[in-house]
């Protein structure tokens, strides 16, 4: 039996304080120098010393305030302290878009969520070189800088600038490429700017129309997916599916349809 969880604008705060230190010592060892650590699911699939020092920082900071809840994180996995009888599990992705933080290009995030009995209730994203910040929580809202967030209100697909990511693993690559050469005579043009959590909040104020990725992991997609939904985007997978590994598209209400349709007929979540 778990205990009542804290109000999600509670755990908002809690997120946005860890994520804030987290971003700074980014920032720091940004600034200090970086260097490939380690490479983990193939040679371009990166890890750097910042990323495992700032998750670590997080799981720490999170550990003083929340000892009882579990939490899933990109470089260290699954830890569950004492039991994690709260109910709430923290989702973490210490450097979102890992390669350009690698090569100093200002896109990169710290992405921090909660989640309460299997559900997001609270996000934080902090763009790690800009400093600027989207927050949302279950039935909140999203914002940035005190400015509530709205998706675009485009209605034409043929209008619509979408952004979009590929993975590491070379095949996968191929096959999101293949989608993405039928996928542009439809648009207004494609984006692939290299952090899937910002590409998400872009999003959510309409810097961008809309979004898909395949294989995106919990991390990458959990604070950014609830910005999104709070600004009124579609958050979903193909054929009625949640948004997930198999395909995320976040798309504002009138888009959804269209692209859905069309990265259906791409087999955009099939492949490698
Ligand atoms: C990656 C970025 C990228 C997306 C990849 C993710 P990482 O996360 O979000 O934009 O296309 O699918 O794996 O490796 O930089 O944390
Ligand atoms: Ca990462």
């Amino acid at each position: 039996m778990t205990r009542s969880a804290p109000a999600p604008a509670e755990l908002l705060t809690i997120a946005i304080d860890v994520a804030r230190q987290a971003a700074a010592t980014a920032h720091r060892m940004r600034a200090e120098g970086v260097s490939v650590a380690a490479t983990k699911s193939t040679v371009t699939d990166v890890v750097t010393a910042a990323d495992r020092a700032v998750e670590r920082q997080v799981l720490d900071a999170l550990h003083r305030v929340r000892p009882d809840d579990a939490v899933l994180g990109e470089e260290y996995g699954a830890g569950a302290a004492d039991g994690a009888i709260s109910g709430v599990r923290w989702i973490v992705d210490p450097i979102d878009g890992t390669v350009n933080y690698l090569y100093g290009l200002p896109y990169c995030a710290v992405s921090l969520a909660a989640e309460v009995d299997g559900e997001v209730v609270a996000g934080v994203v902090r763009n790690v070189a800009t400093g600027e910040e989207w927050t949302a929580t279950a039935g909140g809202g999203a914002w940035r800088d005190g400015q509530r967030l709205r998706c675009s209100t485009e209605v034409d697909l043929g209008q619509a600038l979408v952004a979009t990511g590929f993975g590491y693993d070379p095949a996968r690559r191929s096959h999101q490429a293949r989608v993405i050469a039928e996928l542009i005579p439809h648009v207004r043009d494609i984006r692939r700017l290299g952090a899937a959590a910002l590409d998400l909040c872009l999003a959510a104020e309409g810097r961008v129309d809309a979004y898909y990725e395949k294989g995106l992991a919990a991390w990458d997609q959990a604070a950014g997916g609830l910005v999104a939904a709070e600004a009124g985007l579609r958050v979903a997978g193909l054929g009625g599916l949640p948004a997930g590994p198999d395909l995320v598209i976040a798309a504002p209400p009138a888009l959804f349809a269209p692209l859905h349709d069309r990265l259906a007929d791409l087999d955009a979540s099939g492949g490698p």
